[in-house]
């Protein structure tokens, strides 16, 4: 992570990148999975990483999380702007959407940082990009911000980080969450992008954003420092569904259901605190759209025009083991309308409870400790998750030298793969517990209709 305290430097080791680029479940760490508080610093902090060579960036992707929207924060060109200053210059925009893409680079054009942009190109594929490649233009890094039903698996078409690997052995991949939106059966797909991704040594990062907060690794810190074992996390998360006019994340057959395409980011946080999931242990109810109670009265879409079963659920809450023996449990709910949305984490451990609150928008954390019934209450202006996110990848591709606690990353691609398996656990549970409860009431009114077949054959 790049600190205000010293000018960074470069430093040639492999055994420390090695070191740093994956979490402790990924099996190939030695370092703790978390980051000193102290060191994510907002943009307006950060010192740049010196150096005056070309940082070549692909972005994947013209939309949203890319170049920014009314929706939320994300905006990923804005913080390499920031982090690689002169030095970043985007030699392609691959997206099938041409006209999107042209846009955007125009809009960057005219603006001050026209050295990134000047020379881009936009390609509508990989391999357009790849035929028309000059050696200059030869990428550090590939930025995958396309919709996750194009990626992660062994498909052709929806198999771009093995494409990437394949013709760019190693370069840095930085991929957003989910890592897919497939069909269940082919979870084990992602798996096996995540063994090439790791036997390729390339710096990957996933962007579940929220495991950088400085109030995120607060806890972290807090954990650590009283040896606490975690025994509950109590994860809710409340979208402003009116808000949300994407046709697509209301469609399960397009975005995969609420759980595994949004309810995702706290899921993997879950983990981040409680571990590994006994996926077998996960059972879920859900309320459907169909139901008395799920009626929503401010949707921004035409639901009559989704399939009655590809329809999200309006709630959706579930429990687990952790392989600890520790217990999580999530509610996801499509309730609140407006703009913000309302999520809170709370982690427990003996004598503890850290509650983070409001992490999106402003986060606060609430720490209870023993000796004190009143909470203790931190906040973090100025945090800039997605800024730390990616200066910390940058630090890794560029190898800055750092002490115990530098840059890292906190999400690999195999653990990702693991929070894509929970939720799609989640979301099966859900829909095994309806198909159950649905088939019970349908023998409940055979059993009534035939009780009464029964009395008027008697009269
Ligand atoms: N971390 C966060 O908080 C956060 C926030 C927003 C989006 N995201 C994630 O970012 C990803 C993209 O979301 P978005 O909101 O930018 O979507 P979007 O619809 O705004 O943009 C996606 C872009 O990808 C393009 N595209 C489609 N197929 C492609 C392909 N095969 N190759 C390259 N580009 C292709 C589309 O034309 C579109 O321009 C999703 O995985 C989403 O979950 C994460």
């Amino acid at each position: 992570m790049t600190s205000t305290k010293q000018p960074p430097s470069r430093r040639g080791s492999e055994r420390r990148v090695a070191d740093r680029r994956g979490s402790s479940n990924s099996g190939f760490s030695s370092r703790r999975p978390s980051i000193d508080p102290s060191r994510l610093v907002p943009m307006d902090k950060a010192t740049h990483v010196g150096g005056t060579d070309n940082f070549n960036v692909v972005f994947i992707g013209a939309g949203n999380i890319m170049f920014g929207s009314d929706e939320g924060p994300w905006n990923h060109s804005f913080r390499f702007e920031h982090k690689l200053g002169l030095r970043l210059k985007v030699v392609a925009l691959i997206d099938p959407a041409t006209e999107r893409a042209t846009a955007v680079l125009q809009k960057k054009c005219d603006s001050f940082v026209v050295s990134a942009y000047q020379a881009t190109r936009v390609f509508k594929t990989l391999d357009d990009f790849i035929k028309n490649m000059s050696p200059k233009d030869r990428p550090r890094a590939f930025v995958i911000g396309s919709p996750p039903m194009y990626r992660g698996t062994l498909q052709p078409g929806r198999d771009i980080e093995i494409q990437i690997q394949k013709h760019f052995p190693g370069v840095a991949m930085f991929i957003e969450k989910p890592i897919a939106t497939g069909d269940k059966t082919e979870i084990g797909q992602a798996f096996d992008v995540a063994k090439s991704i790791s036997e390729s040594g390339a710096i990957c990062s996933v962007g579940y954003m929220l495991r950088y907060l400085k109030a995120t690794q607060l806890m972290k810190q807090i954990i650590e420092e009283n040896n606490l074992v975690v025994m509950a996390t109590v994860a809710r998360y409340a979208c402003a569904y009116e808000a949300i006019a994407k046709p697509d994340w209301w469609d399960k057959s397009k975005s995969a259901g609420p759980i595994v395409e949004q309810g995702t980011h706290f899921c993997d946080l879950s983990r981040y605190f409680g571990g590994d999931v006994d996926i077998s242990s996960v059972i879920a109810h859900s309320l459907e759209w169909d139901e008395n109670a799920g009626h929503l009265s401010k949707m921004a879409i035409d639901e009559s025009k989704i399939a009655p079963e590809n329809r999200i659920p309006r709630v959706t809450s579930a429990t687990w083991k952790y392989d600890s023996g520790a217990v999580g449990s999530f509610t996801h709910v499509a309730t609140l309308q407006g703009h913000n949305y309302s999520c809170e984490l709370e982690v427990h451990a003996d004598g503890y409870c850290l509650k983070l609150v409001n992490p999106y928008v402003q986060p606060v954390l609430h720490v209870r400790k023993p000796g004190d019934d009143h909470e203790q209450t931190y906040t973090f202006p100025d945090d800039d998750p997605f800024f730390s996110e990616v200066s910390n990848w940058i630090d890794i591709i560029e190898d800055i030298e750092e002490d115990t606690d530098a840059a890292q990353i906190l999400s690999s691609y195999e653990d990702a793969c693991r929070t894509y398996e929970l939720t799609w656990a989640i979301r099966e549970a859900s829909e095994r517990s309806r198909a159950q409860r649905l088939a019970a009431s349908k023998a409940a009114a055979t059993l009534v209709e035939e009780a009464i077949a029964e009395e008027d054959d008697k009269e």
